[in-house]
């Protein structure tokens, strides 16, 4: 049994002085995390408060990314071992706006990935599918092979706790998701993907997420959908209400 996931993506939005008042504001509404998974992901620079005042409460903790050295001589980056050291449980890697605005590549997902793991947090590796690609019928491709290039080098004991997200960026921050069908046709696709690379046993324990504007009005039917085991939210994840709405309204 997957246990569902609603995954907070903050990007680069509020500030350190922030999180205390989004903490306070979900406190004891949160569901037990044996029945629903919460995760908040935000920048390094609230990581280490965020993880002081969630402590003790069902509410899991993420970076948005990470290096894929732990240390060096590498100015401005984020160690995954440093952010492992401070209690941070997942990182998001391979965001399309990673991929799009920094040049990201299949590689540096990959050896992102690898560096996560050897860290002993869980990935949260994102695919990125452009408007053009699906209209030109190169969904499977694509997806496809960002799914493989990520997991390369991964051992089938630390694939079976990855998550991997299907975020088509022609549906982020628009405020309208891609179409039901259109999820599960991309979850489908990387849970294929998964059982190509490892096996069907694995696949089916691997969580899939779909991000792209997902909202409170919008989660029921997307998380219905046979292959989704959750969302990645973007907006929606900002606000203590609106993050406490997505879980109210989990079917
Ligand atoms: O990682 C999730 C994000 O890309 C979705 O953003 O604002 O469309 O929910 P949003």
């Amino acid at each position: 049994m997957r246990i569902p996931m609603i995954v907070g993506n903050w990007k680069m939005n509020k500030t350190a002085d922030s999180v205390a008042a989004f903490v306070d504001g979900v406190r004891g509404n949160l569901p037990d995390g044996r029945q629903l998974e919460t995760v908040v992901c935000a920048p390094s620079l609230f990581l280490e408060k965020l993880v002081e005042h969630t402590a003790g409460m069902p509410l899991e903790v993420g970076a948005e990314n990470c290096y894929f050295e732990d240390n060096g001589p590498f100015t401005g980056e984020t160690s995954p071992y440093a952010l492992s050291k401070i209690g941070t449980e997942f990182v998001i890697l391979g965001h399309s706006e990673r991929r799009k605005i920094f040049r990201e590549t299949d590689e540096m997902v990959n050896l992102k990935v690898q560096a996560v793991y050897r860290n002993h947090m869980r990935p949260i590796i994102c695919c990125d599918e452009t408007m053009g690609q699906r209209e030109a019928n190169a969904t499977v491709h694509w997806v496809v092979s960002q799914v493989i290039e990520a997991l390369k080098g991964v051992s089938e004991e630390q694939a079976r706790t990855a998550i991997i997200a299907y975020e088509p960026s022609w549906a982020i921050g628009v405020g309208t998701p891609a179409s039901p069908d259109q999820i599960e046709e991309g979850c489908y696709l990387i849970r294929q993907t998964v059982a190509d690379v490892y096996d069907d046993e694995i696949a089916n324990e691997v969580r899939v997420l779909y991000g792209g504007s997902v909202k409170p009005a919008n989660i029921n039917v997307i998380m219905q959908k046979p292959d989704v085991d959750g969302v990645l939210v973007g907006n929606a994840s900002l606000e203590p209400e609106s993050f406490l709405e997505l879980i109210s309204n989990d079917p």
